[in-house]
């Protein structure tokens, strides 16, 4: 499915999501992955890396290849991390024919819509993580604490560019596999100010299916705290990210 938030907005985007934000949340991430790691932890995956927000993090530490279906968001992780490599690829099929010490599947997770999708993120992060390594699942939302919320933003760039933006979070359908976000955007330049209405459907799943879905791809799975800080009250944020390693043979 086409979005225009990866395609036609990616000029926006760090107006979204400032890279800012990714540094506290990387900390966490690095550290859970070092843990979990056996053995040395040079080498980094990102499944779905967008603007290379977190990549530029981990590059300090580690040797990263970053991934994502939009080519167009990837040239923005490429400006900003121009010493990593980087992978137009789908994580339900990408098959780089390399393993890494660690794997990160971050928030493009969501994108996977049913458990055939979610299977298929999970079998691709298994056969890039070497033996005796680690991935880190964080999807911003579970079944088991979903509730409809939205949150509201407002950020302005040196060059005069201005978003306000509301993602409205809900679930048409209680029964299906999906959430909806409708995002409204007002983008402001110099030639005025033009709304963006958006949708995107994304995944839905209890934790436990999370759980049996990672295991039956071959990991070991530990749940762990997920950093929230900074995040508005009220929103239905998972509250827990999953750690996974790859037994040695
Ligand atoms: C919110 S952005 C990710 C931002 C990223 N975490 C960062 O640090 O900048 C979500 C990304 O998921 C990507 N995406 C959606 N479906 C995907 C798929 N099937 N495989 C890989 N990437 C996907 C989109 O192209 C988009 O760049």
């Amino acid at each position: 499915m086409r979005r225009s938030l990866y395609e036609d907005l990616v000029d926006w985007y760090h107006l979204l999501d400032a890279r800012e934000n990714h540094a506290e949340e990387v900390e966490v991430y690095d550290a859970l992955l070092e843990e979990a790691v056996d053995g040395p932890y040079r080498t980094f995956l990102e499944l779905g890396a967008g603007a290379g927000n977190n990549g530029y993090y981990f590059r300090q530490r580690r040797a990263c290849t970053l991934t994502d279906l939009s080519a167009a968001m990837l040239e923005l992780s490429r400006a900003q991390n121009p010493d990593c490599e980087h992978v137009v690829g789908d994580m339900r099929t990408m098959r780089l024919g390399r393993e890494f010490d660690a794997v990160l599947v971050h928030d493009a997770v969501v994108y996977m819509l049913s458990e055939e999708d979610l299977r298929r993120a999970a079998d691709t992060a298994f056969v890039h993580t070497r033996p005796g390594g680690a991935a880190l699942f964080t999807p911003d939302i579970i079944r088991d604490t979903f509730r409809e919320f939205h949150e509201d933003d407002a950020s302005d760039d040196e060059e005069g560019r201005g978003m306000r933006y509301i993602a409205w979070v809900t679930d048409p359908d209680p029964e299906d596999s999906t959430y909806r976000v409708d995002y409204a955007f007002l983008l402001r330049d110099k030639s005025g100010i033009r709304p963006v209405h958006e949708t995107h459907e994304e995944g839905l799943f209890s934790r436990a299916t999370w759980v049996r879905i990672l295991v039956e791809a071959g990991f070991e799975v530990e749940l762990r705290a997920r950093p929230l800080d900074g995040v508005d009250e009220g929103h239905a944020y998972c509250p827990e990210v999953f750690l996974c390693r790859r037994p040695r043979a």
